[in-house]
């Protein structure tokens, strides 16, 4: 589909006036989003700000407790569990914090686990090319507990890669790899992107938001956007996330 220069960019989901408490502890105010397919945000904000609660609501893990979660224009938490488990399946890859690998199988047999679940059948092929772009082909064979801790992270990305999602959630998937791993990691990333994966990854890592679209900040459960390049542009713009353009395409 070609695109008129003045229509609007696709829209993946949408955040609308979104509210979630732990108690008596508001996380997310009234807080908007918008991603596009293809777009790379990146969250950051202190910890305990509320970054993991947020991906955990993008995710369909976490019910709000108000506001509309709109994606691909259909209300997310209007589904039953049975509709967003299949909401998950379909559209979300996840990459945790803790990378949640399966500790009693090997690299290979993590990743053949989405496949196992949804009933997909996952070439050995498609398994093997995934491993290789991420360097972790040669280490296959190897269990959690043996695996180094960026190792581990690059199994729990391609398994969070495997089911082709459009949103691909990252909670600092960078915090442990050398330097030339990350850029690694990163150009699998950017690839990825160009395909119309939409990636919002937390992180607190500079490299990571200088390859993103935008930078968003959390704070006190409000998302506004942070400008990288100060020189430039000096003030914070307070703008609300969710009316924010994606940059144009001739920048990159
Ligand atoms: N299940 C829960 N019940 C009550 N409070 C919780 C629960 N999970 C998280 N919290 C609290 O909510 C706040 C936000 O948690 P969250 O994990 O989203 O923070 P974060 O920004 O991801 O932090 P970090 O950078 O340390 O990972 C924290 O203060 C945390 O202690
Ligand atoms: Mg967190």
């Amino acid at each position: 589909m070609k695109l008129n220069k003045k229509d609007p960019p696709p829209v993946l989901l949408q955040m609308e006036n979104i509210s979630f408490r732990y108690g008596k502890r508001s996380i997310l105010n009234d807080t908007d989003l918008t991603i596009e397919p293809g777009t790379f945000t990146s969250i950051i904000g202190p910890s305990g700000c509320g970054k993991s609660t947020l991906l955990y609501i993008l995710g369909g893990f976490l019910k709000p407790d108000s506001g509309n979660y709109l994606f691909n224009g259909s209300k997310v938490y209007s589904l039953g569990e049975f509709g967003l488990g299949r909401f998950r399946k379909k559209n979300i890859g996840f990459l945790f914090q803790d990378f949640r690998l399966l500790p009693f199988l090997s690299a290979e047999k993590n990743l053949a686990l989405p496949g196992a679940f949804t009933g997909k059948k996952l070439s050995i092929q498609e398994r093997h090319e995934l491993m290789h772009s991420l360097g972790i082909f040669e280490r296959r064979k190897a269990k959690p507990a043996e695996l180094s801790g960026g190792e581990a992270q690059r199994v729990a990305l391609a398994r969070a890669l495997l089911l082709k999602p459009s949103l691909l959630l990252l909670d600092e998937p960078t915090g442990n790899l050398d330097e030339k791993t990350e850029s690694e990691i990163l150009q699998v990333l950017m690839k990825l992107k160009e395909t119309g994966l939409a990636l919002v990854c937390v992180t607190h890592a500079k490299s990571v938001m200088l390859h993103s679209d935008r930078v968003l900040a959390l704070q006190e459960g409000k998302l506004t956007e942070v400008n990288l390049k100060p020189e430039a542009a000096p003030k914070t713009r307070t703008k609300k996330a969710g009316t924010i353009k994606k940059r144009k395409t001739s920048e990159k």
